[in-house]
């Protein structure tokens, strides 16, 4: 057998990964190793060792020592691998390349091996999804080839699979013996994973750190095509998991009826590898994701705090916390690199003397800090406004405004849609107009995420509180007295 591999190394080329070269495959029943023809199984792997090493890279291959001399492989430094999913195509999609020079620009000593099993990916979905089992063997056994260098260490090995590739990772993870140092799943494949027992789908267990990116978790017709339940020790969904700012999905329909949704699909899915990619090079505008239990709390503003490691980097730069599994954090992003914004909370007391019963107003803040002023941003508002009762938003900004100075309120006037001309309507036949709505605020209170800074801010003329439709209310940092007079008002 030995002599055999040998030979092999010797016929094949080192320097590029051979198309339809035989591989070895463990059997189905011992794990011993056995040949499978090259049209049966496909899984090769390409080191690639400088940013334009060719398409395929260096192959390497289980007992093929030279080669890995000849791929200048360094046994000591980190090692990826990038393991894509599922292929309608049943080439390499476009995203890998930049993923892969992202890690190289960031990790210059790593080695950046491209895990290729597209002839067993681009199958039909279910065939697919029982190939991913074999196709991390094959890893593992890759891994436990390697281990036989003692300076070989799998805590250097970090798995990246997006999609099915995700679960392969796991399995790989699972098969190898050890443990592996970290798998990054890129919005983890849903169907036949979703609920499924942690041994058939990628979780916690199978490496010592497992990081989640989950970008397209929305159901259409009953399934999502990334997988919504958390499977690793921290589970990131940004945007919610669900919707993709710049993904164009507002208009579903349209894009099924122009045929464009294979796009849609594709730009939120993907999403997760963009966003993996961006925190690997734009390390000066890393994005902070943060606990909380579900996304409408998060969009409420409710859970922006770094307290007992409530927070913490995405993608490349999230940190292991010890004892966690199936962490869920939240962000929001920007459409496109880099993706960070800047998270703020902000709580206000809203008073109603008048006793007018149920208000729905439209408002928006306008920030103005050292660094310039923000569009207005619309406060979200995920339920009736609270009465004689404190009410928390989540505002973000795409760039950073600096120190706040200044906000300004604004109660949005009347607005051109139907639905609230409808509702104009309606009050006007079944509850008078009453043009006095009125509301007062005194004082918004402001909490950065990423700085996890506080501020007060007080309105500017002290007995000018009272904000209707169409007006605005201006807040500036409150004085010593403002800020005493509100500490005595919260004991
Ligand atoms: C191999 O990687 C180690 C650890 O990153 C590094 O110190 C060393 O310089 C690398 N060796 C070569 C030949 O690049
Ligand atoms: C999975 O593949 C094996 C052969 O590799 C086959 O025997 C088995 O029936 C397949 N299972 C499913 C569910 O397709
Ligand atoms: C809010 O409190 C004031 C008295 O402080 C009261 O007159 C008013 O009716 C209350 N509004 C609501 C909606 O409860
Ligand atoms: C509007 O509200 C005020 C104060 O609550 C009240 O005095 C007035 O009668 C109301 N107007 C109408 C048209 O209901």
């Amino acid at each position: 057998m030995r002599r055999l591999l040998l030979l092999l190394c010797s016929a094949v080329s080192c320097s590029v990964a051979a198309r339809g070269a035989e591989v070895t495959l463990p059997a189905a029943g011992d794990g011993s190793a056995e040949r499978v023809p090259a049209q049966k199984a496909k899984v090769k792997f390409g080191l690639r060792s400088s940013p334009h090493a060719g398409e395929d890279g260096c192959a390497l291959a289980v007992g093929q020592q030279q080669c890995l001399e000849d791929c200048k492989f360094n046994v000591t430094a980190k090692t990826f691998f990038i393991i894509h999913g599922w292929t309608m195509s049943g080439m390499f999609e476009t995203w890998l390349d930049s993923l892969v020079s992202a890690l190289q620009e960031r990790e210059k000593d790593a080695n950046v091996v491209v895990v290729d099993w597209l002839s067993l990916a681009h199958q039909l979905y279910t065939d697919a999804v029982n190939n991913t089992q074999i196709v991390g063997k094959t890893i593992a056994r890759l891994l436990d080839w390697l281990q036989e260098d003692p300076l070989f260490k799998l805590e250097n090995v970090h798995l990246i699979g997006y999609s099915l590739g995700a679960h392969v990772a796991g399995f790989a993870g699972n098969h190898v013996h050890g443990t592996i140092g970290r798998i990054t799943g890129l919005d983890p494949a849903g169907p036949m994973f979703e609920g499924v027992d942690p041994s058939r789908r990628l979780s916690p267990d199978d490496a010592n750190f497992v990081d989640v990116l989950h970008t397209y978790t929305r159901e259409t017709l009953g399934v999502s095509i990334g997988i919504q339940m958390p499977v690793g020790h921290l589970d990131i969904y940004p945007n919610g998991g669900d919707f993709q700012p710049g993904c164009g999905l507002s208009d579903v329909l349209g894009a099924i009826a122009y045929g464009t949704i294979g796009e849609v699909v594709k730009c939120e899915h993907e999403r997760s590898v963009h966003l993996f990619v961006d925190s690997l090079v734009n390390q000066d505008k890393q994005s902070f994701a943060f606990q909380c239990t579900d996304s409408s709390r998060f969009k409420k503003g409710i859970c922006l705090s770094c307290r007992k490691n409530r927070c913490n980097g995405i993608g490349y730069n999230a940190r292991r916390i010890r004892h966690k599994r199936n962490s869920k954090m939240y962000l929001k992003t920007r459409a496109d690199m880099p993706f960070k914004v800047y998270h703020y909370q902000m709580k206000m007391h809203v008073f109603s003397y008048k006793g007018l019963g149920e208000v729905d107003p439209t408002f928006s803040v306008t920030l103005h800090g050292t660094n310039g002023d923000s569009e207005p941003l619309s406060l979200e508002m995920l339920d009736l406004i609270g009465l004689n009762a404190t009410n928390t938003f989540l505002v973000y900004t795409e760039e950073d405004m600096g120190e706040l100075l200044k906000i300004k309120l604004t109660w949005e006037g009347t607005s051109q849609s139907w639905y609230d001309l409808w509702k104009e309507l309606k009050s006007y036949w079944y509850r008078p107009v009453n043009a006095t709505q009125e509301l007062h605020i005194r004082r918004i209170r402001v909490k950065s995420g990423e700085t996890q800074q506080r501020f007060a801010f007080c309105v500017e003329d002290s007995q000018l509180t009272s904000i209707s439709p169409g007006k605005e209310l201006w807040f500036v940092k409150c004085t010593e007295e403002w800020q005493k007079r509100s500490v005595s008002n919260l004991l």
